[in-house]
């Protein structure tokens, strides 16, 4: 994989997806917020901090932070995608939140001093990024000593069926080459020997890793293909790319396998997630 094209279009990609994560936003964050609230519980921030947001989207997991660190406190709410750091800009002005500040900030190289920050997060951040082992170097290298580091990626394919579905169908279609190990996608650090070789290695102690779910509660597979072609912005951005009759046959063969997913309870559609703290 050429890291360097992947970059360009990883950052393009996003920012154009920026206006449906801010569309979707309060959607999102009702499937999604014990994740972030997990993450902050771990981070354990402290009135008066000054916490860093890595990867931020739309800012939601800032906005919780915010009000954790008090007025004293400060949250940095960052993201690659000029796109992103405006809706999270606009949506924090709307709530009246004071002590944000929003930065276009490349996680892999990132313009803030040595021990500068009191905690960083990152939810669903890392393993998209071309080199995270670089991105958490650097977030070591802003981190105060003995303070921490709380993210989030997702579980392996196996256990986020809502995602590895489509994935697959147009692996299978020939429209999306297999994935390689190690390289940046939703999986990307889904393999905790890989994630723990990685925060290691970037001058973390040992991690400590919870997993906690996502439960989509899709109510048919519709439901399920338009928020992932909203959201999943990967996934979505090679359907696009297809004439509008494989998009079709793309789409009934998703449909197929995740009617058979929401069939009895509907779990096997649901989502798994690993919290990650690390010092
Ligand atoms: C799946 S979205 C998650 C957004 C948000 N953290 C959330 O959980 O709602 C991934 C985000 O990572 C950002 N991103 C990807 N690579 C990045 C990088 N190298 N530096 C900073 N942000 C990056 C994208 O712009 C996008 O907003």
């Amino acid at each position: 994989m050429d890291l360097d094209q992947y970059r360009e279009e990883s950052l393009e990609t996003w920012d154009r997806f920026a206006a449906n994560w801010d569309q979707q936003r309060r959607y999102l964050w009702e499937k999604t917020h014990p994740v972030s609230e997990a993450m902050v519980e771990r981070l354990d921030p402290q009135p008066g901090d000054t916490v860093l947001e890595l990867a931020s989207g739309t800012g939601e997991t800032s906005f919780l932070i915010a009000e954790r660190v008090g007025e004293d406190g400060r949250v940095i709410s960052t993201d690659f995608a000029p796109g992103m750091v405006g809706a999270a800009r606009r949506r924090g002005e709307e709530l009246g939140l004071s002590n944000l500040e929003h930065r276009v900030l490349d996680a892999e190289k990132m313009d803030l001093d040595d021990s500068s920050v009191d905690g960083v997060v990152a939810r669903f951040g890392y393993m998209l990024m071309a080199d995270p082992a670089a991105a958490l170097a650097e977030t070591r290298r802003v981190l105060r000593g003995g303070r921490r580091l709380s993210f989030a990626v997702w579980a392996g394919p196996e256990r986020n069926m809502w995602a590895a579905v489509p994935g697959m169908v147009l692996v299978e279609a020939g429209h999306m080459p297999p994935p390689e190990p190690g390289a940046p996608g939703i999986f990307g650090m889904a393999d905790p020997n890989r994630m723990r070789e990685l925060v290691t290695g970037a001058g973390f102690g040992e991690p400590s890793i919870d997993e906690v779910p996502v439960v989509w509660g899709y109510v048919d597979a519709a439901e399920h293909w338009e928020k992932t072609n909203k959201l999943a912005a990967p996934i979505a951005e090679a359907v696009n790319a297809l004439p509008p009759e494989e998009q079709e046959r793309v789409r009934a063969t998703v449909a197929e396998r995740v009617e058979q997913l929401l069939a009895g309870d509907g779990s096997g559609i649901n989502g798994m997630t690993y919290v990650v703290v690390a010092e």
